[in-house]
């Protein structure tokens, strides 16, 4: 009897092509030995990675299920249809595109979508906390569109919502859009709303970074509010690498041909199917425990981090990443993701607001519980995280060798052993 063939087939990898296997290997080897806190990644499942591991990566599918423009598509319209109804029942949206490839890609769509080049756009500025595809000069989106940026508050280091108004009815955007990368509070999405019918412009919100926790209902959704949500599908959200958009009823037309066939060719059937087994596993009350406590220990880090002089901007946070200001330490961004690295803590240094120093150093670090909550760990290791880190950076040189690396990789490897990342 011939063993059922479904998709992955590590041995058969293994045997044709030692070097990429072994890059498999190492990278498990890697993500397994150390604290991950990159707060745009996470873990997932199983279950997500043999759907992505699939044959469906074979299938040519342009189009959209029941519409296709090539044959033989039955199976995977079974796929796309279940990622679209889940998506939509998850985050009670009148309708969802599940095919773009990204978060970039997902966001060029409601651009395609709403706005013809020239035309203005109201971001978070990047160095804010916003994102590239925001309308920075390097991305498309500056150099297509006018892109009018909003920050934060001196004071408060939160959005600065007076100004968001004054720049609107200044600039009479197309769209207002409100979310980014590095924003730790809630945003105010009623406000957005008011202000968005005021001046009769499209309220659209780039949820990648916070969707997640929208799933679990830890925090409040955007979606009631927003005319278009994009969202990227491997944050906290835990799925695979891609992305995916809810809109209102009314503009779902613009934006299924945006996505296709004017930002995107086929969509990645594989991906797709791995789509809708996240968004199965993200209606799982497991799930909605998970996000809850994703938020504690973002909230447990910040705080003992603060605790040990990392300042985190705004005084803390209300969901799964903390932004922390390191010139109370006298450490630079740089300085400190090389020596948390050489530790075996994988952070990213961060623009923090008004940053003085150049993006390629940065005043700051951002961190974030999606990972190591996957984990299993809790706010006690939140705790003992925070203070790693501070001796990591404030003791260490850089080097793997350093004593202070040493002491505090035994200390993360002890960690990782009690809380495996994908436990055999
Ligand atoms: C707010 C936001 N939007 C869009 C993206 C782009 O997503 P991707 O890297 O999947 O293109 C990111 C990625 O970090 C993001 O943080």
């Amino acid at each position: 009897m011939t063993t059922p063939f479904y998709g992955s087939d590590f041995d058969a990898l293994q045997q044709f092509d030692p070097d990429i296997a072994g890059v498999l290997i190492s990278e498990l080897d890697r993500i397994r030995g150390g604290l991950q806190l990159i707060a745009s990644e996470n873990m997932s499942s199983p279950a997500v990675i043999t759907a992505l591991g699939s044959t469906l990566t074979n299938k040519y599918a342009e189009g959209y299920p029941g519409r296709r423009y090539y044959g033989g598509c039955s199976e995977v319209d079974k796929a796309e249809t279940l990622a679209i109804e889940r998506c939509k029942s998850l985050f009670d949206a009148d309708h969802a595109n599940v095919q773009p490839h990204s978060g970039a890609s997902a966001n060029q769509a409601v651009y395609g979508a709403f706005m013809k080049p020239g035309e203005t756009i109201l971001s978070m500025a990047l160095p804010m906390g916003g994102h590239l595809t925001h309308g920075t000069k390097v991305s498309f989106s500056g150099k297509w569109f006018n892109a009018v940026n909003y920050g934060v508050d001196k004071e408060t280091e939160d959005i600065d919502y007076a100004e968001v108004e004054r720049l609107a009815k200044e600039h009479k955007p197309k769209i207002i859009l409100a979310g980014g990368s590095a924003i730790p509070r809630l945003i105010d999405f009623e406000f957005f709303r008011k202000l968005a019918d005021e001046i009769g412009a499209i309220f659209w919100v780039d949820a990648a970074h916070f969707i997640g926790l929208v799933a679990g209902k830890a925090i409040p959704s955007p979606v009631p509010y927003a005319d278009v949500v994009s969202f990227t599908t491997h944050k906290v959200l835990r799925g695979p690498r891609a992305g995916a958009i809810v809109c209102k009823e009314e503009h779902a037309k613009a934006i299924d041909k945006a996505v296709f066939p004017m930002m995107q060719g086929g969509p990645q059937m594989h991906s797709i199917a791995a789509k809708a087994v996240n968004f199965k596993e993200c209606a799982t009350p497991e799930y909605a425990d998970y996000a809850k406590q994703v938020i504690a220990n973002a909230q447990q880090l910040a705080t003992s981090l603060g605790e040990h002089g990392i300042r985190p901007t705004t005084g803390g946070t209300d969901t799964h990443l903390s932004l922390h200001d390191l010139q109370g330490i006298g450490v630079t961004g740089a300085d400190a993701e090389k020596r948390a690295d050489a530790a075996g803590i994988v952070l990213n240094k961060n623009a923090i607001p008004f940053d003085p120093a150049k993006p390629n150093i940065a005043s700051g670090i951002r961190v974030g519980a999606p990972c190591v909550t996957t984990q299993g760990m809790g706010t006690d290791e939140m705790k003992q995280i925070a203070d790693l880190i501070h001796t990591a950076i404030t003791e260490g040189d850089g080097t793997p060798e350093h004593a202070a690396a040493k002491k505090v990789r035994a200390q993360v490897t002890e960690l990782v052993e009690r809380f495996p990342a994908y436990p055999r």
